[in-house]
């Protein structure tokens, strides 16, 4: 049998998983290189009380573009293929997309390590075309099967933003370098954290919580029209922001943070419904649950705060945001990793009549409680450098950092085990 027959043989989900776990490798090391090297970046960021610099450039972009977004883009293959019951595109599109935009990280990285604005704007045009092919990929998919429902939407609109947040950010690379649209530059710097981390990531991550939470918890609960409501509320909110930023309506921009407030509000209570008409789930996914409300709390004192113009002592800002970038993003990713990594590896390695006579229980093929305790040391680590952020103290942010680094081998050696099988 042809080498290509073979493959054509294959469920859509084998096809792709090559191309999968390039992307999850790759985040994997990027994400281990951000978290060695943030023990001796942490401890000055936390004693500035900022991270606006060479230092707190690299660690976010390491963070945000290196590890949650590139393993968002390889989970997305996956799950466009399960929510849509239907094919990819294009693989050899997605290897494409994977050179282009790892290429350009490498070099966006080094940019902004030497704050060279010259590399982080060719780096970050070669992210920005892996970008757009990666959002031709899932487009010509959702295109070819013309389906709607609530995740089309809500990926649809992340990846959106995801293209919006790449096109300013290798604007403002241009602009720092050249001095080119300088009297914008603050709208472009605060668009760009809003799309990136409000629009993108926490898009993204509440869509797939509608996908996933109901289905590892085997809930009655389903989203229905409130998960249209809730992204709609986070994704109109988002896009708020950004024209009360561009067009300086302070209005505006409250009203906006308020929908953003209650979009995550109104996500706690689905969460909250999802775990009351379900059974406990397993792996570690009980982490990212139960991280949502956590977040809703967060984003309600900080978002409070602003709205009331209130002067506290504390800088809030840095912490939240290293909270969810490090708090909710990766926790998040690392719990429904739990999950995801033993489904694909028992279907990729099980997957004839034959071998499935021998086959192991997936709940057998990872230690579910030792594993929510790791997952739970890391995020007590994030939730130290988080308080090191508040209160300047550089020694409690470097051991935060280790206390999360060994959390964190032990979690990743526990998902490499699953291979054993
Ligand atoms: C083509 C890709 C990108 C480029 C070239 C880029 C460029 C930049 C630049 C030049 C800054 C520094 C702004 C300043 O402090 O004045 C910055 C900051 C930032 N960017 Fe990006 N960005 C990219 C993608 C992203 C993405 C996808 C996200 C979020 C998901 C993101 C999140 C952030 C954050 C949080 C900061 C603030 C970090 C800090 O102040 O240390 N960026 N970006």
């Amino acid at each position: 049998m042809c080498v290509s027959t073979a493959i054509r043989e294959k469920p859509s989900n084998l096809q792709v998983f090559p191309l999968t776990f390039l992307f999850f490798a790759t985040a994997i090391v990027m994400f281990m290189i951000g978290m060695i090297a943030a023990i001796n970046w942490v401890p000055n960021l936390s004693s500035a009380g900022q991270v606006r610099g060479p230092e707190g450039w690299m660690l976010a972009h390491l963070f945000l573009l290196g590890w949650v977004s590139m393993m968002a883009m390889g989970a997305n293959f996956q799950l466009i293929q399960v929510i849509l019951n239907t094919k990819l595109f294009s693989r050899a599109l997605g290897f494409v997309h994977y050179l282009f935009y790892t290429v350009g990280l490498i070099l966006s990285l080094i940019g902004f390590y030497r704050g060279d604005s010259d590399l982080i704007a060719i780096g970050g045009s070669l992210i920005a075309i892996g970008v757009l092919l990666f959002v031709f990929n899932m487009a010509m998919t959702m295109v070819r099967k013309r389906k709607w429902n609530v995740f089309v939407f809500g990926v649809s609109a992340s990846m959106l933003n995801f293209v919006m947040v790449v096109s300013l950010g290798v604007m403002q690379g241009i602009s720092i370098g050249t001095g080119w649209g300088s009297s914008h530059y603050d709208r472009m710097f605060m668009s760009h954290l809003w799309l990136g981390m409000a629009g993108w990531m926490s898009g993204l991550i509440v869509t797939y919580s509608f996908k996933l939470l109901p289905m590892f918890y085997v809930s009655r609960k389903k989203p229905a029209k409130d998960a249209y409501w809730i992204i709609g509320l986070l994704q109109g909110g988002v896009w708020l922001k950004v024209g009360g930023i561009w067009f300086e309506v302070e209005l505006v921009e409250k009203m906006a943070l308020v929908s953003v407030m209650i979009a995550m509000a109104l996500m706690t209570l689905f969460v909250i419904r999802v775990q009351g008409k379900g059974k406990p789930p397993g792996g570690a996914v009980p982490v990212a649950a139960n991280l949502i409300p956590a977040v809703a709390v967060l984003l309600w004192i900080w978002g409070g705060q602003d709205l009331f113009s209130l002067s506290v002592p504390l800088s809030l800002t840095p912490a939240f945001g290293f909270f969810l970038i490090c708090g909710w993003f990766t926790t998040t990713t690392l719990s429904y990793l739990s999950k995801i990594v033993p489904f694909l590896w028992w279907a990729y390695r099980f997957h004839t009549k034959w071998q499935k006579k021998n086959v192991v229980l997936l709940s057998e093929m990872t230690p579910d409680r030792r594993m929510i305790g790791e997952l739970v040391l890391f995020l007590g680590g994030v939730i130290v450098v988080c308080v090191s952020f508040l209160i300047q103290r550089p020694e409690l942010a470097m051991f935060g950092q280790i206390v999360s680094l060994c959390a964190l081998v032990a979690y990743i050696a526990e998902l490499v085990r699953i291979f054993r099988y």
